[in-house]
């Protein structure tokens, strides 16, 4: 039995276009997976810790191979259960609206949190950085007001899709779908379409995950 964590980016809900599509791939990922344990993350109802002074030591101490003082070690036992947490997943849904070219202020502090040497990468001076969540697929559903897409006027100004497949690559991943949703912000019939469009696709990707 897998387990699929699911990460839910949007305070919108029942509103939300990134998890009307999302419930849509889980909806079919059920059907075909029907003994998965599925977690949902909504990164709206968890109580992260604050990445503070003592927390930022605990990590410079894990990187430089430093003892923890009994402070730094408190903080980082925190950051180790909401790693181990993300790290105990064998697949990865994650639905993410953009907030002013990027990402929701939630979930970059929760790639905070969990971005940890020794938990999902690892540095040494001669090898340089690696990704520890390895050989496990991920799929990003992405939604947006405007356009994006490679070769519109706005191409520059997306920081939201970038962003998250390089942080992805980064801790590990190599294997990563991506919808983009858009334009969100256009007349309701042609949002409609969108997200019918996209809902199909990510049933497809689902069938198979
Ligand atoms: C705080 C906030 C900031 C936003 N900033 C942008 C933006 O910079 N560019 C854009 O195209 N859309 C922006 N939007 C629109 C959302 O990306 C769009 O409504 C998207 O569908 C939201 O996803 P959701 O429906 O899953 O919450 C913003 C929306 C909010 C609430």
């Amino acid at each position: 039995m897998a387990k699929l964590l699911y990460i839910e980016a949007s305070p919108r809900k029942d509103r939300s276009h990134s998890i009307q599509v999302a419930h849509a791939f889980i909806d079919t990922y059920k059907t075909s997976n029907p003994d998965d344990e599925i977690e949902t993350l909504d990164l709206w109802s968890i109580d992260l810790p604050s990445f503070d002074n003592k927390t930022i030591n605990a990590k410079y101490a894990v990187l430089h191979g430093d003892t923890h003082t009994q402070e730094e070690a408190d903080a980082w036992k925190i950051i180790v259960t909401h790693a181990e947490n993300f790290k105990s997943a064998d697949k990865y849904l994650l639905s993410i609206p953009m907030w002013n070219f990027g990402i929701p202020y939630k979930l970059k502090h929760y790639i905070d949190v969990i971005t940890q040497p020794g938990l999902t990468f690892s540095f040494t001076p001669e090898e340089g950085f690696s990704g520890l969540v390895n050989n496990k697929p991920a799929t990003v559903i992405f939604s947006r007001g405007g356009e994006y897409a490679p070769g519109t006027p706005t191409e520059a100004f997306d920081f939201q899709k970038p962003s998250i497949l390089g942080w992805l690559g980064f801790i590990g991943f190599t294997s990563i779908n991506s919808l983009e949703i858009e334009p969100t912000l256009a007349p309701p019939e042609a949002v409609e379409s969108t997200i019918e469009e996209n809902c199909s696709k990510a049933a497809n990707i689902a069938k198979s995950f």
